[in-house]
């Protein structure tokens, strides 16, 4: 695992962007694995200023999404699918017909095996990862066994605890959404993960400085893979004592 420590926020933000905008530039049709939360945000923003002064082309570009929540339409304010728009792809040349993300209002078994069919057809090449606070990535909750490919998935009390700052109402986060399985996470060719803040602390200790893999903090799977970059600022570096 490579680890980037970085000044600020805002420098980790141009790090990771720069590693999608190599690849971009290197393989114009590249499938890109995007994540929600407020992690990525200021990384999307660097993209976007990219995309703009045509340091980088997304007309071919293909994405897929990490999970999204299972009841809500893709025009909901909450859903995923309306935070990719609002933060990222109203601002990319990338095509809508090339945009993948999980319909939050279709029949679960049916929607999977949609899912399932099309990571069997496809490899992401750059797959872009925050951290829930209790390990989690996508909703790959904490469990004594993991799922492999695509699924739905019922959320965790934290995960909706964690999440509730985004709704009106804890009892408005909804209890399940769609994600992608481990097995897809792993498949990626790289895979680049931020994290920020004290709150993420327990989880990076056991992904950076326990040497165990533990189906409890799902991320720490992520120590198997070949190619993975981890970017955090110098506050959180702090806190982990490195
Ligand atoms: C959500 C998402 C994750 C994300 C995590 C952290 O539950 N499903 O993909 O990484 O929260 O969010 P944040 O970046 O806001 O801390």
């Amino acid at each position: 695992m490579k680890l980037i420590i970085k000044d600020s926020y805002e420098e980790c933000c141009k790090a990771g962007a720069q590693l999608f905008i190599e690849l971009i530039n290197r393989k114009k049709d590249a499938l890109i694995g995007l994540a929600t939360g407020d992690t990525p945000k200021g990384l999307y923003k660097e993209l976007i200023n990219a995309n703009s002064k045509w340091e980088v082309d997304f007309s071919n570009v293909r994405s897929v999404n990490l999970d999204e929540y299972k009841g809500l339409a893709g025009d909901h304010n909450q859903s995923y699918r309306y935070f990719m728009k609002e933060n990222l792809f109203k601002g990319l040349n990338i095509k809508p017909e090339n945009i993948t993300i999980a319909d939050g209002l279709a029949e679960t078994s049916a929607e999977e095996k949609r899912m399932r069919e099309f990571f069997a057809k496809n490899n992401v090449d750059m797959q872009l990862l925050g951290i829930g606070r209790n390990g989690h990535v996508g909703f790959n909750e904490p469990a004594e066994k993991l799922q492999s490919s695509f699924h739905y998935t019922d959320l965790t009390q934290d995960t909706i605890e964690a999440n509730s700052r985004m709704f009106d109402n804890v009892e408005d986060v909804p209890k399940g959404a769609y994600t992608m399985g481990m097995g897809d996470i792993m498949r990626a060719r790289q895979i680049v993960l931020l994290a920020f803040g004290a709150s993420k602390v327990d989880a990076m200790t056991k992904l950076l400085k326990d040497d165990y893999v533990d189906p409890m903090c799902p991320a720490t799977v992520l120590k198997m893979h070949p190619d993975v970059t981890v970017i955090i600022d110098r506050e959180l570096a702090g806190l982990l004592g490195l």
